[in-house]
């Protein structure tokens, strides 16, 4: 097959390079030349493990072809595939212009049969819209069709979960379209699911909705079992055992963040209220993730009266593990609080940096290693669970700083453990040691 994929951010370029590598044909379609530039030569632009050789093994078998040219990319496709940003307006509806300007490109240059998969994460009656959009604008005589594919890649396992996700959901209304795509995705062994299109635009946004509201749920309880004396691992794996509850997203930690939970959940919210329907549920979950990012803070509050001059690192800036992403992470909400309070911050992560610089500019301090980080520092807060921070010995905290004071918001250590060591250890969901 002959397929376009339009937009190459994390999603659009995960399935690029996937396409191509079960044996498509694939041409990346994106605006910024320099980016192209770039990945012509088979350099990644997002921190995603296992892209960078997927991506040069398939340009090198010319599979995988890179261009800023709309006709180029759209003219002779058998499939487009529109994978563009729909970011967050400030009502927290999803902003289609890229979609819809994708969409119009498509109508221009397509002159023969195609059908259009839309993967970004749209409201749901955006395809049908989408699809008037087309028929309004395409050359006489032609099809296009429009199918919806959402996509269930998490960032940091995103090459893995294409070839081993658990379904693939097709959403048409056209029963000829929806065989075409199905037969596309065969190669990659994963179970297809056939809805009409409302329910695959649909099952993005509950399946996203769903999984936010177990991490809300299991922060809620964690924040009880505090209260009571509990102890929130083990409360999850207990619950977790169930199969009906399942032992998935019941880590207690600091609250989601990322690119797609913040922004879907406020999303469906807009849909529902769109329709009338309060959400109320839906609602709670946003407002107990917005009050659970700021916990760590909260906790060091509870101890100091005031933050001012003093010593504090942060480890991990990314939203979570084994990506470069900051965007609504849990770090960023931290940080600022700190230097409201005019604490000296020192932040480390080990692939974000970069990508906290340009936010954070030389309001804290960057270290170079985890250990450097820790290097006469009062107090720590460890923001995300990268293995390079977990496997840090408790030893390390007590040699690098005075008396080590660890606010940890993802439970990265054994409380037996921790308790053989000189420091006052805050966690989530568990008894402190103090
Ligand atoms: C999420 C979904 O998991 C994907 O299926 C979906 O395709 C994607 O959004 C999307 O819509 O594009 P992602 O945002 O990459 O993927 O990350 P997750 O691994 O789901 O984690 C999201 C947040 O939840 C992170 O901040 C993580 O730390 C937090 N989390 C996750 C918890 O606090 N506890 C858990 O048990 C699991």
């Amino acid at each position: 097959m002959k397929i376009t994929v339009a937009g190459t951010g994390y999603v659009g370029l995960v399935t690029g390079v996937c396409l191509a590598e079960i044996g498509n044909k694939v041409t990346c379609y994106d605006i910024d030349e320099q980016k192209v530039q770039k990945m012509r030569q088979g350099i990644v632009p997002i921190y995603e493990p296992g892209l960078e050789e997927l991506m040069k093994k398939n340009i090198a078998e010319e599979r995988l072809f890179f261009t800023t040219d709309a006709k180029t990319a759209y003219e002779s496709a058998d499939v487009i595939y529109i994978a563009v940003g729909t970011p967050e307006n400030e009502d927290g509806s999803a902003n289609l212009t890229y979609v819809e300007e994708a969409a119009l490109a498509i109508s221009h240059y397509v002159k023969k049969d195609t059908i259009v998969v839309i993967k970004s994460t749209v409201p749901v009656g955006t395809n049908d819209r989408i699809q008037a959009l087309i028929n309004e604008h395409k050359l006489p005589g032609i099809e296009i069709t429009v199918v919806s594919n959402p996509e269930f890649l998490r960032e940091g396992s995103a090459v893995y979960d294409m070839f081993h996700g658990d379904r693939i959901v097709i959403g048409a209304n056209d029963e000829r379209a929806a065989s075409i795509i199905a037969e596309i995705n065969k190669p990659f062994g994963i179970p297809i699911i056939q809805t009409d299109i409302r329910s695959a635009e649909m099952i993005k946004y509950a399946a996203n909705a769903f999984l936010a509201t177990k991490i809300s749920f299991i922060n809620e309880i964690a924040n009880i079992c505090e209260k009571v004396g509990a102890n929130i691992d083990d409360v999850a794996y207990g619950i977790g055992q169930d199969k009906r509850i399942g032992p998935h997203f019941l880590k207690a930690g600091i609250g989601y963040g990322g690119s797609c939970f913040p922004k879907d959940t406020k999303a469906l919210m807009q849909i529902a209220g769109n329709v009338h329907y309060q959400f109320d549920l839906l609602e709670s979950v946003i407002k107990v993730n917005n009050k659970q990012q700021l916990l760590l803070y909260t906790k060091a509050k509870e101890i100091f009266s005031s933050l001012r001059g003093k010593r504090v690192a942060v480890l991990g800036l990314a939203f979570k593990p084994n990506t470069d992403d900051i965007r609504e992470a849990a770090s960023l909400v931290l940080i600022q609080k700190l230097l409201n309070e005019q604490a000296e911050v020192t932040v480390y992560d080990p692939v974000a940096m970069e990508n906290a610089k340009s936010v954070l500019g030389d309001s804290v301090r960057y270290a170079r290693s985890a250990i450097s980080a820790l290097a006469g520092q009062e107090v720590v807060f460890i923001v995300t669970e990268w293995d390079e921070i977990k496997d840090i010995p408790l030893s390390t905290y007590v040699d690098e700083m005075k008396e080590p004071i660890i606010f940890d918001g993802r439970n990265c250590y054994d409380l037996k453990e921790v308790e053989k060591y000189p420091i006052t250890y805050i966690s989530v969901g568990r008894r402190n040691i103090i």
